[in-house]
């Protein structure tokens, strides 16, 4: 790894999209407040939770943590972002001024424009060890694959699904665990994968791409 000194000293401004629980969120924001408790001069700042779910519980859980949360409206197909609502996503974060993106647990695949606008800024939490089990349902296929060991992996966003470049990885064995017993498992190691990578982010060991605003 680089350092990148573009961004080693400036503050980077994250906005989180989700769709659900948003436990992944929560640790992320806990995280960030804790380290800059510690250390004022911890440069990562969850700015937004965006959800495109209005009933989402991690609203609830970004309101109580006190990170501006919203709902948009995430259109009409129910497993991508496009259009109008693609729009006002674009819209949004770059009103907010934000420099990376965490998709976590957000449930719509994000298409060419939302990408070219934050364009290797767009980050996603993905529950296999890519490129293994990119997709659904990836605990039960690792187990009947006869996998030994399952992660989680947080990758670059780009046009293909779970296909950008990994960026982080952490893994464990599958023992006896069956899909929810891993999926619980998981979980627990999504939130530490991004504690380890947020600390390296601010360390300047992840170059971000300057802003297109
Ligand atoms: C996580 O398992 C993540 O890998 C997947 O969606 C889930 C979100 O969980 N993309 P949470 O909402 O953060 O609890």
């Amino acid at each position: 790894m680089s350092k990148n000194l573009d961004t080693a000293e400036k503050p980077i401004r994250l906005a989180i999209l989700i769709s659900g629980n948003g436990s992944n969120m929560q640790a992320i924001v806990e995280h960030c407040q804790k380290r800059k408790q510690d250390n004022p001069a911890f440069r990562i700042e969850p700015v937004v939770v965006i959800s495109d779910r209005a009933e989402a519980a991690g609203l609830a859980k970004a309101k109580k943590l006190n990170v501006e949360n919203f709902y948009i409206d995430g259109g009409d197909y129910k497993t991508k972002l496009v259009g109008a609502a693609e729009k006002n996503f674009i819209d949004c974060l770059r009103r907010l001024k934000i420099d990376l993106v965490i998709l976590a647990g957000f449930m719509r695949v994000v298409k060419s424009e939302f990408l070219q606008a934050f364009s290797g800024r767009t980050i996603n939490i993905h529950p296999s060890l890519l490129p293994f089990f990119q997709g659904l349902d990836t605990h039960q296929r690792a187990i009947d694959s006869g996998a030994t060991h399952v992660g989680a992996s947080l990758h670059l966003v780009n046009e293909v699904v779970d296909g950008g470049t990994t960026v982080m990885q952490k893994s464990m064995a599958i023992g006896n665990r069956n899909a929810a017993a891993i999926k619980e498992k998981i979980h627990t190691i999504e939130h530490q994968l991004f504690r380890q990578w947020l600390d390296l982010l601010d360390r300047g060991f992840f170059s971000i791409p300057l802003k297109k605003f």
